[in-house]
C-alpha cells in the first residue's frame, strides 16, 4: 500500500531579481538578473516530498530500489491559484513532478499569489514581499474534514489564512486514528492558540519564527535553544526542530530517546537560500513516512541529518522550486 503525504498550503509565482545590494529609499538600481519561477511554501514542500523520495536520473541500479520507494509515497497538494498563466504553470510543474493536484482549485476571484524576491549576491540571502492572491481565498469551512483517503502525514505552513490552517489541524486531529501533522509556521504569526501546538507532532521553525512564537529576540533563541524547545513542548508540540541556517539545525525529540542537540549543516557554496527551508521540510516529511513504513521508533536525528543535507543542495542553486534536489542528488 502507498503512504500519502498531503500538503495544504500556498502556490506562488516567484519574481526573482538578483542584486549586489538592496536599493536605498528613493534609489533605482539595475539588477543583475531577473527570472520567473514556481514557488510558494506549500507547493515547494510538496515538490520536495516527491523529489526526495525518488531519483531524477534513471540509474539502473538505483532505479529498482528507489522506484519502489517512489511508488510507495504519493504526494497530494491542496491549495488555490488564479485563473491565469502563473496558475497554469504551477499546476503543470506540480503535475510534471507526479503530484496529485486534484485538490488545487482554480479561482476566478483572485489571481495567483506572487512573491517578489530580492536575492543579494554574495550572501545569497533573500527578502520577500508576498501578495497572497488566490491563497487568501482558502476558507476554513472547506477544510472541516480531511479529503479521503486520509493521509499518513499532513504538512502545513502559514501562507494561507491562519483560520484555515487551524481548521486543517482540527480536521487532522478528528481522524481516527489522528493524522500526524508537520507544522512549519512560516512566515510566523505573532500568536498561535495553545491548542494548536497540541495537534502538532513535528514543529519545524527557523530562528526568526522561533523568536516570534516564543516572544524573544533571535539572539535569545540562539543561546537558549533548549529553553525555547521545552516551551514549545510545554505548549503541546511533540518533536521540535529549530533550523539555524549555516549553523545547522537543533532538535529535541518527543520520545526523549534522541535527546536534544545541534546537527551541523552540510557544507555548501551559497548561491540563493530561497527554497532551502522548504527542502528541509520535504526531506524531513519523507523521512517520517519512510521510517514509519519500516517500523521501529522514529529517529528525529536521522530525519534532521538527512533534511540538512537536502537543504544544503537547495542553497547552491538559484530559485525556489527549481533548486529543490532529487534523491540521487543528495
Ligand atoms: O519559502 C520560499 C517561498 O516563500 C518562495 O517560493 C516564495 O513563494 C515565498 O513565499
Ligand atoms: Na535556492
Amino acid at each position: 500500500s502507498r503512504s500519502i503525504i498531503t500538503v495544504i498550503g500556498s502556490l506562488n509565482a516567484d519574481l526573482i531579481t538578483r542584486t549586489s545590494r538592496i536599493p536605498s529609499p528613493g534609489e533605482t538600481l539595475t539588477s543583475s538578473s531577473f527570472s520567473i519561477g514556481c514557488g510558494g511554501k506549500g507547493a515547494n514542500q510538496a515538490v520536495a516530498c516527491v523529489r526526495l523520495s525518488r531519483p531524477k536520473k534513471r540509474d539502473a541500479r538505483l532505479k529498482a530500489s528507489h522506484d519502489d520507494a517512489a511508488a510507495s509515497i504519493l504526494v497530494r497538494m491542496e491549495g488555490a491559484v488564479g485563473d491565469d498563466a502563473f496558475g497554469q504553470s504551477l499546476i503543470g510543474a506540480l503535475e510534471g513532478d507526479g503530484i496529485d493536484v486534484s485538490g488545487v482549485q482554480v479561482r476566478r476571484d483572485g489571481g495567483t499569489g506572487v512573491a517578489v524576491i530580492l536575492v543579494v549576491e554574495g550572501s545569497g540571502e533573500n527578502r520577500i514581499l508576498l501578495s497572497p492572491g488566490a491563497n487568501a481565498t482558502l476558507r476554513p469551512e472547506a477544510f472541516g474534514s480531511l479529503a479521503t483517503p486520509v493521509p499518513d502525514l499532513l504538512v502545513v505552513q502559514l501562507e494561507i489564512p491562519l483560520d484555515t490552517v487551524l481548521a486543517t489541524l482540527r480536521a487532522a486531529a478528528a481522524c481516527s486514528p489522528p493524522v500526524p501533522v508537520l507544522f512549519n509556521p512560516a512566515p510566523a504569526a505573532a500568536t498561535l492558540p495553545q491548542w494548536a501546538y497540541e495537534m502538532v507532532e513535528h514543529l519545524v521553525v527557523n530562528e526568526t519564527e522561533a523568536a516570534i512564537l516564543y516572544g524573544a529576540s533571535e539572539e535569545h533563541v540562539r543561546s537558549n535553544l533548549s529553553q525555547v524547545g521545552k516551551e514549545f513542548q510545554r505548549r503541546g508540540a511533540r518533536n521540535v526542530v529549530i533550523t539555524l541556517g549555516k549553523s545547522g539545525s537543533w532538535f529535541t525529540s518527543g520520545s526523549g530517546e534522541d535527546g536534544q542537540q545541534v546537527v551541523a549543516a552540510a557544507r555548501a557554496d551559497v548561491v540563493d537560500t530561497t527554497g532551502a527551508g522548504d527542502t528541509f521540510i520535504g526531506a524531513y516529511a519523507v523521512s517520517v513516512v519512510q521510517q514509519r513504513r519500516e517500523g521501529g521508533r522514529f529517529s528525529i536525528r536521522s530525519a534532521v541529518e538527512w533534511a540538512n543535507r537536502a537543504a544544503a543542495k537547495a542553497v547552491e542553486r538559484e530559485g525556489a522550486m527549481e533548486s529543490i534536489p532529487w534523491l540521487d542528488e543528495v
